[in-house]
């Protein structure tokens, strides 16, 4: 066969293709309980597991968002809940033919050795985690990793993100989970976009490199990339035709046509950026679907509108499908402001 057999091979190919469809994108609240807890806090509102349940609840039953979501990220917790109806979370989303995701990582610890950096930690007993994931409905995984431009990176540094993606893809897709390959490099620090072109070109080439020594099949994989944009503390702002250059040149010069979709994160970028963005990076044919895999820049308003109030719940269902529905006309290219 052209692409490297194994049992879930065809699934495989098949999950990413849904994924990647036209118009459609992720949602990502695959939040630790910690970062949800933040999230909830911004509202006034406590981190109990009920809190949290009401959240994904109110998000993943909005009705409609199937027309503008592929696939959502799920934390373990929301992967084995169900509504306070009785309802599993999963079956939620597959009655909208979203795929359910789950985050395999089990987050980020310091590097020793490196110049203060970290490294992800989840590939012991990932691949009967995995087997387990799959048998409660979950299709495709993420792992996230970070780099750092202000330490560094290190050659150290971005040699494990590569490799820990690398065994991940490897041992998800042995599993019949499509990986979502997240290096995010993170927008912290106040270098230029060109510098960031330099450290994302590097960490992709590394990326792929590993991925291809560990027999990863680029058809069922996504990637999940931050876009090049300068430094957050960059007095120079980027505009969305800029982003859009410098992003699909990196992209163009490291990532091959095999692979079916690009879902970005928004990374601290507004709603609107992130849109607008999204939108630019659209206005020609690429090789891939270029989509979004937000988590900030889809829950950002619904936090607002809902405030923790079950009278609030329809308006922040409404936020969220305005947000899903500009993302999805930005994946067509055809987002107007
Ligand atoms: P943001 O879109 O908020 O950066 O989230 C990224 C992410 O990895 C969530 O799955």
């Amino acid at each position: 066969s052209v692409i490297r057999a194994g049992s879930y091979s065809e699934e495989l190919v098949k999950t990413a293709k849904t994924i990647a469809s036209p118009g459609r994108g992720i949602l990502a609240i695959d939040e630790s309980n910690a970062t949800c807890g933040k999230r909830l806090a911004s509202i006034g509102l406590d981190n109990t597991e009920a809190n949290r349940q009401a959240y994904r609840q109110l998000l993943l039953t909005t009705p409609g968002l199937g027309q503008y979501i592929s696939g959502s990220i799920l934390f373990e917790e929301t992967l084995f809940q169900s509504t306070t109806d009785g309802k599993k979370m999963v079956d939620c989303l597959r009655e909208q033919n979203i795929v359910p995701g789950i985050k395999v990582d089990k987050g980020l610890v310091p590097l020793p050795g490196s110049n203060n950096e970290s490294w992800c930690q989840g590939l012991d007993g990932l691949a009967s985690r995995s087997a387990e994931y799959y048998n409660q409905g979950a299709r495709f995984a993420k792992w996230r990793t970070v780099v750092s431009i202000p330490c560094g990176p290190s050659a150290l540094a971005v040699k494990e993100a590569a490799w820990g993606l690398a065994r991940y893809a490897a041992i998800s897709q042995d599993n019949g989970l499509v990986p979502i390959v997240e290096p995010e490099i993170l927008l912290d620090g106040d270098h230029s976009i060109d510098t960031t072109l330099e450290v994302a070109e590097r960490v992709w080439a590394e990326v792929f490199y590993y991925l291809a020594e560990n027999n990863v099949m680029f058809e069922g994989i996504l990637l999940k990339p931050s876009m090049v944009t300068p430094g957050a503390d960059n007095k120079e702002k980027a505009d969305p035709e800029t982003v859009a250059k410098y992003t699909l040149n990196m992209l163009k010069r490291r990532v091959p046509p095999a692979v079916p979709g690009i879902m970005f994160l928004s990374g601290g970028q507004s709603e609107m950026e992130a849109t607008l963005n999204l939108h630019a990076m659209n206005q020609s044919p690429n090789p891939w679907h270029v989509s979004f895999s937000y988590a900030r820049a889809l829950q950002n308003s619904v936090l607002k509108a809902w405030q923790g109030r079950p009278e609030n719940a329809e308006a922040g269902q409404k936020a969220l499908l305005a947000r899903a529905k500009a993302n999805s006309l930005a994946q067509l290219g055809k987002y107007s402001a």
